[in-house]
This record gives structure tokens, sequence and C-alpha cells, in this order.
């Protein structure tokens, strides 16, 4: 909700106005929308549940965001439902990516009970629904037959859902921010660093490193034009729109493979990856705030634009 706010007061000061419908549940969701009058909506959210805990798949397929939207044809900022619904699902945006040879590692989705495929290790094991890393710690990496069953059964066991294998990329990430469409959009690339005294077995994003300031955006050098190009490949194969990011890391080769795409990315300010990288390429005189405020307008009115709202 403080994120919420903060993008609320960015836009009101950018000459642009926005209010805030606070809601705690689907009737409350269709009663704002069908009660007050928005231009635009902008939404923090995938789709509604109860499960706080989680981001999942929804507990039914109307409940997306986009959908309920769509069908009052409100306009809104971000993908619509088909994509959203791809992007949550990692296996999904590999096999869409795959096809549209975008570079993706190899991957299996595993259900509970079902038989572990022969692989090639060492190998990674997250959720195949989850966000913010959760579900991820030095026993991702597993590098034997027993580590493998261990670490699927973890997932199964504690996150209800299928376990994603995939082929460890054990080199340097990058994160790639797509701004706007058309005219407005902006390819930003930055190298993801992190505190090296916080690392354990593996150069890995562990759970317990999120959100609190463990990394830092760097400029992404020489792989800049590399990530931007896997970036624009694979946010035209899922028809991503105004604000999306990709994350990226190199394979044992050296060669760049998305590991996902994030629909909502996060926003708070100036900690987020978002405004990080956008403070990287367009540093202003008057500092990271104000920095925020030209990202949170470049999204608005690319959106605006995009729906030919004046
Ligand atoms: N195949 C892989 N090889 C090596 N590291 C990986 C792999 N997949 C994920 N990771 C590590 O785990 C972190 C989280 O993974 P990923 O980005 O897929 O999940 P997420 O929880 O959806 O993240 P986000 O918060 O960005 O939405 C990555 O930032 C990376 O450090
Ligand atoms: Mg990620």
């Amino acid at each position: 909700m403080a994120v919420t706010q903060e993008i609320a007061k960015a836009i009101n000061r950018s000459g642009k106005s926005a209010e805030i419908a606070s809601v705690s549940n689907m009737d409350a969701l269709i009663r704002e929308l069908d009660t007050r009058k928005f231009d635009l909506v902008w939404s923090a959210l995938y789709h509604v549940t109860e499960n706080e805990a989680t981001i999942g798949t929804g507990d039914n397929d109307e409940d997306w965001v986009a959908d309920i939207l769509d069908k009052r044809r409100l306009p809104y900022i971000g993908p619509d439902a088909a994509t959203m619904k791809a992007l949550i699902h990692k296996t999904a945006t590999h096999d869409i990516l795959d096809k549209a040879g975008v570079p993706v590692p190899y991957h299996y989705q595993i259900e509970p009970g079902q038989a572990l495929p022969d692989i090639m290790f060492p190998a990674f094991v997250k959720p195949n629904f989850e966000s913010r890393s959760v579900g991820i710690n030095d026993n991702s990496v597993v590098n034997t037959v027993k580590e493998l069953e261990a670490q699927v059964g973890f997932i199964h066991k504690n996150y209800d859902q299928p376990a994603l294998v995939e082929e460890y990329l054990p080199g340097q990430e990058y994160t790639v921010l797509m701004l706007g469409n058309g005219a407005y959009q902006e390819f930003l690339p930055g190298m993801v660093t992190v505190d090296p005294g916080l690392l354990g077995r593996y150069p890995i994003l562990r759970a317990d490193m999120r959100g609190v300031g463990a990394t830092k955006i760097q400029p992404a050098g020489e792989l800049s034009e590399k990530t931007i190009d896997a970036t624009a490949k694979a946010m035209k194969a899922l028809n991503c729109l105004d604000h999306v990011r990709a994350d990226m890391r190199l394979d044992s080769q050296g060669n760049v493979k998305i590991i996902e795409v994030n629909g909502i990315p996060g926003l708070k300010p100036v900690k987020s990856w978002s405004p990080q990288i956008y403070t990287l390429h367009h540093a202003s005189k008057k500092g990271e705030m104000e920095d925020y405020r030209a990202l949170i307008d470049h999204i608005v009115s690319s959106a605006l634009a995009r729906y030919g709202i004046a």
C-alpha cells in the first residue's frame, strides 16, 4: 500500500491525477470499478485471491484483474490477462520464448507423483508460479538425482504447485526493463550485483536476500546489446506492454538465457530494480525521486497514448 501511495503521489505531481481504490476482496473491486469513473486503471495485483502468501494461478480463471477490466472496456496499464497468465506460469513463458527462438534454459515441469526426467547436472529447482525468490535457497541447485528428488519434494510439499526443473545458469545475472510502447518504447539493461558477504554456496538470489536492499543494479556494459536483443524478442513473443522486466543469466558458455519475465515489476522508490535501472540510464540533476516521477510518468503517458487518451 505504501508503494501504491508513492505511485499516486508521483502521478499527481506530474500534472495528471490519480486516485486509489483500496479493495480487499472481489466484491469490493467490482463495486469500485462499477461505481467510480477511471480513465486508466493501474492494478498492483495479477488476480484476486484470499491467499496473501503466494501469487499462484488464482482460484478461478475469471479472477484475473485484466480480464475484469477488459469486460468493462476499461483501459489499463500492462499486458492483458492471457499474457499475465503466461508470465506467472514460468514453464508457459519458457515454452512461448523457446518457440519464438529466444534462448531459455532446458526445463521440465514436474507434478507431484510424476517420474523425474533424466537430466544434465547441475540443475535448478524452483516453484513454477512464484515471485520474490519464494522457495529458492542454496538447495535449489542440485547436483545428483538424490538432491533433485529432495528439492522437487520440498517444492511440492511447501508450495502446493508443480516444481520447475531447469538448467542451472552459473553466470552473471542481468535484468532489462521494457518501458513504453511504439515511439515511447525503451529497453534499459542493468547488471544485477549482490553484496558478496550475503552469498552462500551459489551466486543466486535466495528468498532471504530479496526486499532487503542486498542487490544493486550496475551498467550492463558489453552485455547491453545481447540482453536488449533477447528482451526485445521476448517482449514481442509474449505481447508485453507498458512496463515489464525480463530477468536473465549467462549459461556455462556465456550465452544469455531468459529465466523469467515479470508482468508487474516492483516500483518501490527508489529500491526496486525498475527505479534503479531508470536512474542508471536517465539520472537527472534533481535526484532519484525526480527520476522516479519521470519513470512513472513515462509508463502512464505511454499507456494513455496506446489507448489514444489525450
Ligand atoms: N536457472 C537458474 N540458474 C541459476 N539461478 C537461477 C535460475 N533460476 C533462478 N535463479 C536465481 O533465483 C532468482 C529468482 O528466480 P526467478 O527470477 O526465476 O524467480 P522470481 O521469484 O519470480 O523472481 P522475481 O522476484 O524477479 O519475480 C534469480 O534472480 C536467480 O538468482
Ligand atoms: Mg526474477
